[in-house]
């Protein structure tokens, strides 16, 4: 979601930052734009891609070492030129780019109104950037100081960044909710929404933190303070992340990439946590909190979209493995319901990114409440992982496609971890069961390999179902939180109508939309209820609904009945979803591909949801 990157040195500012908006790409967006200051300002827009944007700036004259860029993705006004940012103060001379929602934004614009401010767009940001210039001109004050008292007066999240053009040494970027990270190199200056823009450049970056502003200058120094103008000493800190795992290392799309990459991302997952021949297993940011998590009341599990999904398989692993109660529930919905949380309650937050605002959210009311918060996060240094008491980070490297797929299955191996911990120190399943399951997790990344090796026919069973509208995905137990992700894949990116439901309820609705036209993934893997799941698709065969189904190898009865079958290798249950999700990844990715999709950029979506 929103973009920003702005950079200030001795270089040429234009091809850094528009290299940077690219890199930003992957956030989602509907346009994009540029301001570079050199002795004037120049700001161009567009709607659309980045693409566009570079188009519209070919052959204009853009030198100049200081200047902003953003990416835009729509909140307040419809994705067209006039909304994209910059957005320019009245006077000329404010120039600001923003992420994040200003939710007082209507009566600061009527209060500007009455003062004479007039405005072109239908955005929150041009509120803000004449905000900050009546300040600056009503009290005679710097850039940074305006923008200080400014951010006093609103309320919303943000990060923002902002040049002024009579003091045009400097570049201020304010945080609130949403990310912005600064990049420290020799002698030049980065500010961004992620690391990504920056790493070509410097390893060493400082996270603003909490309603912190900070003011990088050209000659490589930088203040920050907060919003009660107190002084911030953030510290540098050193990133491992390597241009070329931002990169498509010859893969058509980044999502066909990060499939591929799982037989490694799930064994990075584990490394240094699991030796099965050994018999241990440990995940050392529960090392601290041993014992509370250990004698944990309840586990509540938060999370957005695609995480949601693992916290839900999560559910299934705590409750059967370590015989903890376990709930889920959406970020969004838990912080505001007033939910009840005790002090022995262990709360874990889900995020790829670390970042999505409702999660984040979530966590703070929880942590007020004086409930541990563990967060399983993938993005190193992001605010929820910072915001957390423990963790475990999921270390999938960069995750760049929108629809998330190596960060889910790296979500599930730490999950999987950490009930087969807790149940063996709890006492609850056997050593024998234990050793297994941690042998049984060890494969996986050997058995996953076996699965994309199926590449050629999950190709061709998307090609004889590509043109279908609507679509259904049945599991059971383990199964039933796949069936809702294979779904949520197909619909992200081939925008084929898709519901996830638990096989039994089939008959509970759906099945009122089945006919010939109707493809019906049915992920049937589970060694329990079996003869169940054959039952439901008898019902389906019996309305002419065509099977799709995942079988583990050596199954005979189902596909028998299925018009196609994909074939798993056999697994213990509670580790089946590490498996069974592999296929409908491949086959959401083949089909979108096939209906001339974005895949990596799905309309509408954005992969960092950083506004609620
Ligand atoms: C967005 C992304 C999804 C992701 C969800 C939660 O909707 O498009 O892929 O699952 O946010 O994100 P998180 O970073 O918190 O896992």
């Amino acid at each position: 979601m929103c973009g920003i990157v702005a950079y200030i040195g001795k270089k040429e500012a234009s091809p850094i930052i528009m290299e940077g908006l690219k890199r930003l790409e992957y956030r989602g967006y509907d346009s994009a734009g540029i301001s570079i200051y050199n002795g004037d300002v120049k700001t161009y827009k567009k709607q659309g891609k980045v693409l566009e944007l570079e188009k519209l700036i070919e052959g204009k004259d853009l030198s100049g070492s200081m200047g902003i860029g953003h990416t835009r993705w729509a909140t307040h006004g419809r994705p067209n030129d006039v909304n994209a940012h910059p957005h320019v103060s009245n006077n000329g001379e404010i120039v600001l780019i923003h992420n994040g929602i200003i939710e007082n934004y209507a009566s600061l614009k009527s209060a500007l109104q009455e003062l004479g401010y007039t405005f072109e767009s239908e955005t929150d940001t041009e509120v803000l950037v004449n905000l900050i210039e009546e300040v600056q001109k009503s009290k005679g004050l710097l850039i940074e100081e305006a923008t200080r008292q400014a951010l006093n007066m609103v309320v919303g999240a943000y990060a923002i960044v902002l040049f002024d053009s009579k003091d045009p040494e400097k570049i201020v970027g304010a945080k609130n909710s949403s990310p912005l990270v600064c990049g420290v190199g020799e002698s030049e200056m980065f500010l961004a929404s992620d690391a990504t823009p920056i790493v070509k450049y410097t390893d060493k970056v400082i996270y603003i933190e909490e309603d912190e502003i900070i003011t990088i200058n050209k000659n490589g120094s930088y203040s920050i303070v907060n919003l009660d103008n107190e002084v911030s000493a953030n510290p540098i800190k050193h990133i491992d992340l390597k241009l070329e795992t931002i990169e498509k290392a010859g893969f058509e799309h980044y999502m066909l990439k990060e499939i591929y990459q799982q037989p490694i991302t799930i064994a990075e997952s584990m490394r240094g946590r699991i030796n099965a021949a050994e018999g241990w297993a440990r995940l050392g940011g529960m090392d601290q909190y041993t014992k509370r998590i250990k004698q944990a009341e309840r586990i509540i599990l938060t999370a957005c979209g695609t995480s949601w999904h693992a916290a839900l398989i999560a559910e299934y692993l705590f409750e059967e493995l370590a015989r903890i109660p376990t709930e889920v529930e959406y970020a969004s919905e838990f912080r505001y319901r007033n939910p009840i949380i005790r002090q022995d309650d262990f709360i874990i937050a889900l995020s790829q990114s670390g970042e999505t605002a409702d999660t984040l959210a979530a966590i703070k009311l929880a942590k007020q409440k004086g409930a541990l918060i563990y967060g399983i996060v993938n993005v190193v240094g992001s605010s929820i992982a910072r915001e957390t008491h423990a963790g475990s980070y999921t270390h999938a490297g960069p995750e760049i496609g929108v629809a998330s797929t190596k960060a889910f299955t790296s979500q599930l191996t730490v999950l999987s971890l950490m009930a087969i911990i807790l149940g063996y120190e709890r006492g609850v399943i056997t050593q024998g069961y234990y050793r297994q399951l941690l042998t049984e997790l060890e494969s996986i990344p050997r058995k996953v390999e076996k699965i994309l090796q199926n590449d050629d026919h999950i190709k061709y069973i998307a090609s004889e179902i590509k043109d279908a509208n609507n679509s259904l995905y049945l599991g059971r137990g383990y199964n039933f939180p796949i069936a809702l992700e294979g779904a949520l894949k197909l619909k992200e990116i081939s925008y084929i109508h898709a519901e996830g439901y638990p096989a039994a309820e089939m008959k509970h609705g759906p099945i009122a939309l089945i006919d010939m036209h109707m493809p019906i993934v049915v992920i049937a893997t589970n060694k329990r209820n079996y003869e169940k799941v054959v039952s439901n698709i008898e019902e389906v065969k019996a309305r002419k609904g065509i099977i799709i189904a995942i079988v583990s190898e050596g199954d005979t009865e189902i596909k028998k009945l299925a018009d196609f079958a994909i074939e798993i290798p056999n697994v213990e249950d509670p580790l089946t979803p590490l498996l069974s999700v592999i296929p409908l990844q491949m086959l959401a990715y083949h089909i979108a591909v096939m209906r001339g999709c974005n895949v990596d950029q799905p309309r509408n979506l954005a992969k960092s949801v950083t506004v609620e």
